[in-house]
């Protein structure tokens, strides 16, 4: 008997490709509705704190949600990490004068961003899950705990910093889902790359408008 299907498709690259394209795609999927969920804090607090209230009073779903997430995260890296090791082993011995051409600054950086996104959601669940970040916090009041943790203009610094390099590393994940697809044309594939530029950047635009609203005094607003 020779191996299960699914494991003969996983030992190909494009079986790989395949894993980190989906779990890719959930991970994105949860960034986005997660903006949408935190620009409720433009809102106010009862508006911010009613919907983080409602999300805890569907613990069922919100650990569905969480194993999922986990889920995905150990794929998509194990993925990447396979797929780095194909690639060394096709060529063990480095360039002796390396020049990129076709690969982009983003491409190229894909295995430094990740690993710094990694250790940004880990302070980023110490701050506002646990409450060990640094910054105040208080169990039932999560629009307080962004405000406070926003104010600290390094923190927000590094909130600013790290989400323009989750949407570097997203913008270059979304060309990369569309090459697995096997997608070319002359005349849509230049479109389908400045799509994920927009695409990306309205993520970091609307991620970035919390910290910089803070610390601008725009939020928590005097009434
Ligand atoms: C300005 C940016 C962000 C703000 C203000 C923010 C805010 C928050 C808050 C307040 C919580 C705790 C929710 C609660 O306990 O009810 C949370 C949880 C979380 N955030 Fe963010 N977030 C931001 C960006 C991100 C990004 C970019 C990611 C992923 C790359 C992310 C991933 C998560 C995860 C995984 C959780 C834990 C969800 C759970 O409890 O299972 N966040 N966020």
């Amino acid at each position: 008997m020779g191996e299960p299907r699914a494991l003969r498709f996983w030992n190909t690259t494009l079986g790989k490709k395949a894993v980190m394209a989906v779990s890719g795609v959930v991970l994105a999927g949860f960034v986005i509705g997660h903006l949408l969920g935190n620009l409720q804090i433009f809102l106010g607090p009862d508006r911010f704190n009613g919907y983080s209230r409602s999300l805890r009073q569907l613990p069922a779903l919100v650990w569905s949600v969480r194993v999922l997430l986990l889920v995905m995260v150990i794929l998509h890296i194990w993925s990447s990490l396979e797929l780095a090791v194909t690639k060394s082993e096709a060529r063990p011995v480095g360039y002796a004068k390396w020049k990129p051409t076709s690969s982009t600054y983003a491409s190229r950086t894909m295995y430094m961003t990740g690993p710094i996104i990694a250790a940004f959601v880990v302070y980023h669940l110490m701050q506002f899950t646990f409450g060990v970040g640094g910054t105040p916090f208080e169990e039932n009041d999560v629009y307080g705990n962004v405000i406070a943790g926003f104010r600290v203009p390094a923190v927000s610094g590094f909130y600013i910093l790290a989400m323009g390099l989750l949407c570097l590393h997203l913008r270059h994940g979304l060309w990369s889902l569309f090459q697995t697809l096997g997608f070319y044309h002359p005349r849509y594939t230049p479109r389908l790359k400045t799509a994920a530029t927009v695409a990306a950047l309205i993520i970091f635009l609307g991620f970035i408008s919390i910290p910089v609203a803070v610390l601008a005094g725009v939020i928590p607003q005097i009434l």
